[in-house]
């Protein structure tokens, strides 16, 4: 049995620590009985702890002690697809593949705040986790508890994503922004962020260009994303609904159409390259399934 963990993108611009999408790009996660924990590690995160400090075994081992069972050592083969540390949920994917370890290895019934709490452990932002929990579009609520919406992410839309071959760690995408923001900007995301959910919900797509511009974040990110603005433009001009920067970068997502997909794909990658920045790209679709065995 294989267990499948959805990447995820995030904040769509002004939905920031808000906004998050499963995507159909996976982490696999293979368990195999065994006298110690070990790690195989195939595809992306090639640098990832082979040992116990492996996350997904840390993870594993405190939902274990939460949930009130005893570890099992297993030899654990990540099959993994997500890039690591560029804005496309990598780390949540080993936290909820910890946790739905620990609940479908030991054939647990356990409800979806009681694993949170443990994801938030190890993770404080939900618009990661939760996509990756329960798949779609989630709208996620920080109240301490669960309080979140799904929904489903528009099958005719496409997401492209131009991932440049450097890593940006949240913590310092975090560092740079600011710990107050003006009534002005927080007016500002809120309506764009009201205007995306209503245009996704009533395929009004031209209404996304304006809908994902933010105030927050991305002014301050997209200043560590050398060429950013060169790949937005970029990506405009070829045709893309919107773009903006995913989760905390420094990867670009673009929404497209099918059709526009692989020439806006092209033109970001390109935009990047001419700034010098090697850079590949992925066509992805959303996920409406959560993490799931198979
Ligand atoms: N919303 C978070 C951020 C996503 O942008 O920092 C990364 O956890």
């Amino acid at each position: 049995m294989k267990l499948l963990i959805p990447g995820t993108t995030t904040n769509f611009g002004a939905g920031f620590d808000t906004f998050g999408l499963a995507l159909n790009l996976y982490n696999i996660f293979e368990f195999e009985e065994s006298d110690a924990f070990g790690v195989e590690i195939e595809g992306e995160g090639k640098n990832l702890p082979r040992d116990e400090n492996n996350l997904v075994i840390k993870v594993y081992k405190r939902a274990c002690e939460v949930f009130g069972v005893r570890p099992e050592p297993f030899k654990l083969k990540q099959t993994n697809r997500v890039p690591t540390a560029r804005g496309l949920g990598s780390s949540a994917t080993a936290i909820v593949g910890g946790i739905e370890a620990c609940v479908g290895l030991h054939s647990l019934e356990v409800d979806l705040e009681d694993r949170l709490k443990v994801a938030f452990e190890f993770e404080p932002h939900p618009d990661n986790l939760l996509p990756a929990f329960v798949g779609g579009f989630v709208v996620c609520v920080q109240d301490g508890g669960l309080t979140f919406n799904r929904i489903s992410f528009p099958s005719e839309l496409s997401l492209v994503f131009a991932v440049p071959d450097f890593e940006l760690s949240t913590e310092e995408a975090r560092r740079v922004l600011r710990g107050e923001v003006s009534l002005r900007d927080a007016i500002f995301n809120i309506q764009r962020a009201s205007l995306f959910v209503s245009a996704l919900l009533t395929g009004r797509y031209e209404l996304l260009k304006e809908a994902v511009r933010d105030r927050l974040h991305q002014p301050y990110r997209s200043k560590l994303v050398k060429g950013f603005d060169r790949v937005l433009e970029a990506g405009y001009s070829a045709g893309a609904y919107a773009v903006f920067l995913s989760g905390a970068g420094p990867t670009i997502c673009a929404i497209t159409s099918d059709e526009t997909s692989g020439s806006v794909g092209s033109a970001m990658r390109e935009a990047f390259e001419g700034e010098n920045v090697r850079a590949r790209t992925l066509y992805l679709k959303a996920e409406d399934r959560g993490a799931f065995w198979e």
